[in-house]
């Protein structure tokens, strides 16, 4: 008896859906690519409980005969390409021929669909057992396909599926990307009847952007000129450098309008943020570029999210100088700077330095000019410095630049990082409650979020009151916050909320429902808020505040540290000095 057998066919295609059906989502975004496929005008999605109970999608497409309704089931049943040379000039987003039969293959599928013009319908029906059968059906224009009980024989991976609020955000996600990449297709997704997109035929990408995100999220983007360079052409929309996240939410990049993860061209956006943002801030970006299929082969991923590129050099320097000109026009023609970022943000282009609220200083004379109380390097602190030594009984402190602080102490010279300071003392305030002063906004801030992050927001609405935050529903999509933290006076709400939710979807990813789950929440959500106000609102402060922040970060549980796990000060003790100064 030979060892080695032919699996049953029931059983490849379930190794096969293994690959390409990992959650509901993921049905949602083959069917929806079908429907794309199938050359439809509109797509409609409809799913129950996140759509563990329900996925359906029904389109205005081509429609399928009878006999083609039944292939479609069939493995690598595919009416995309017919031969090795289409492989390598793929147009369509399927070719496989594997997403039905996968589907199929795990849950409980009904498809009804019928060409153009006909005047009869077919309905497939692949119940549990993978029987299949075939029957008349009223001849609707286009396709409609119900999915019901997602891995309803694959208990190992039902049990992975995550909470319904979750795959919910990952199937918006999808739609999302849908709708960004197919302007001119009317989306609509209803979750438990009701509606989460709905975006009619856009003329543009820039119409579809604003569809989906609302007018102000634009505002915080640059237009990319359209590139085309050696056949590729490169369009989209690229975050101004004040808008970074403190995650790599909003990062999407297209080929040929399939949504995938290209290391090349991430790179490449960030080589072009270089210096313009703070080191651990991330740019949003939608990117789309168009290259001959010939030159992509989208054929390495079997849910197809990764490409491989001809030449990823060209890809890379397209990408890296595309949007480089975008955030500086008159960039190009300054020379190549490596200087510190006093230096670095002066390029910026007029009326576009919304830095996180740094104010963009023309040289380094003017970021050392006295503000506030405080003195300026160059003054007092010099004459008292030289002339005296170190003496005990200075009060004061001294700016270095805008966020370093400097103290002659007993022992030596601490400098602060006030923005890291201010951080932790935020921080620790927030998680420990009894010291926030909550304020009731006489006028109450609606924020309007993406579909997505306004799901989230609202599922976890409960844990804001932890921080004293009263944030509630306003209608579609909008986010109305009625009271919050005096310390939090001030905040860009809506960047806030916008990080906050892509934290809990990053937390929800390792769970969110044991205890340090719930902790590791509460954490990350408590460090984002501290760190909003604390980028956001970098003014100077004057002596007397700065005594009190410093007081403040000693009565904190871990003073050395922000957060996030900078260091909040840094000291020299006289010893060190001497050190420095060879005299040791
Ligand atoms: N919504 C639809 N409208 C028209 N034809 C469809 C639709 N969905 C699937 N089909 C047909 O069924 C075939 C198999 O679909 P699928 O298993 O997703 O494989 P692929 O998309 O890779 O070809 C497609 O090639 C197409 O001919
Ligand atoms: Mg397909």
């Amino acid at each position: 008896m030979p060892e080695i057998s032919l699996l049953p066919e029931f059983l490849t295609n379930k190794i096969a859906a293994g690959e390409v059906i990992e959650r509901p989502a993921s049905v949602v975004r083959e069917l929806v690519d079908n429907s794309i496929d199938a050359g439809a005008g509109t797509v409609s999605i409809e799913v129950l409980h996140g759509g563990k109970k329900l996925i359906g999608v029904s389109d205005d497409g081509t429609g399928m005969g009878r006999e083609d309704a039944s292939l479609s089931f069939e493995r690598h049943a595919t009416s995309k390409i017919k031969s090795e040379d289409d492989l390598f000039n793929i147009t369509t987003l399927g070719f496989r021929g594997e997403a039905l039969p996968s589907i199929a293959s795990v849950s409980k599928v009904t498809l009804i669909t019928s060409p153009v013009n006909s005047r009869i319908g077919t309905k497939v029906e692949i119940g549990a057992g993978h029987k299949k059968e075939v029957a008349e059906a009223p001849p609707l224009r286009g396709t409609t396909v119900e999915v019901r009980d997602i891995f309803y024989n694959t208990p190992a991976r039902r049990k992975f599926l995550k909470s319904i609020p979750t795959e919910l955000s990952h199937i918006i996600g999808i739609v999302t990307q849908k709708a960004l990449s197919y302007p001119g297709i009317s989306f609509l997704l209803k979750h438990n009847d009701s509606e989460v997109i709905n975006v009619s035929a856009a003329k543009d990408i820039k119409e579809r952007f604003i569809q989906l995100y609302g007018e102000d999220f634009i505002n915080d983007f640059l237009e990319l000129g359209k590139e085309t360079v050696k056949g590729i052409r490169l369009y989209g929309f690229s975050s101004t450098t004040g808008f970074a996240r403190s995650s790599r939410g909003y990062q999407f990049i297209f080929i040929n309008r399939r949504p995938v993860k290209n290391p090349t061209i991430s790179h490449a956006v960030y080589n072009a943020y270089k210096e313009l943002i703070p080191k651990d801030r991330h740019p949003a970006f939608f990117l789309f570029l168009e290259i001959d299929p010939e030159k992509v082969d989208v054929n390495v991923h079997p849910a197809k999210r990764e490409v491989r590129f001809e030449s990823p050099d060209e890809i890379h320097r397209l990408v890296e100088s595309t949007i480089r000109k975008a955030l500086n026009p008159r960039r190009e023609e300054v020379a190549e700077y490596t200087a510190s970022p006093v230096f670095g943000f002066k390029g910026e282009q007029a009326g576009k330095n919304k830095i996180q609220g740094w104010t963009v200083r023309e040289t380094l004379e003017s970021a050392l000019q006295p503000q506030g109380e405080s003195l300026s390097l160059k003054n007092d602190f010099q004459t008292d410095f030289f002339t005296g030594g170190i003496i005990p009984d200075v009060h004061r402190f001294f700016y270095i630049g805008e966020s370093f602080v400097a103290k002659v102490a007993n022992d030596g010279l601490v400098i602060i990082d006030q923005h890291a300071v201010h951080e932790r003392v935020l921080y620790e305030k927030l998680l420990k409650k009894t010291t926030l002063d909550i304020e009731n906004l006489f006028l109450p801030v609606r924020v309007e979020l993406p579909a997505k992050e306004f799901k989230i927001i609202m599922n976890y609405k409960g844990l804001f009151n932890d921080f004293g935050l009263d944030i509630g529903e306003f209608g579609a999509n909008n986010v109305i916050v009625r009271a919050l933290p005096r310390e939090l006076h001030r905040t860009d709400m809506k960047g806030l909320l916008l990080d906050i939710a892509s934290g809990i979807l990053e937390q929800e990813t390792i769970g969110t429902k044991d205890e340090t789950g719930k902790q590791n929440l509460l954490r990350n959500i408590a460090a984002m808020l501290a760190c909003h106000k604390s980028v956001r609102g970098k003014e100077p402060l004057n002596n007397e505040e700065l005594s009190q922040l410093v007081a403040d970060l000693e009565k904190t549980e871990v003073p050395d540290k922000c957060p996030h796990g900078r260091p909040t000060r840094i000291c020299f003790s006289i010893d060190d000095l001497r050190k420095m100064f060879k005299r040791k």
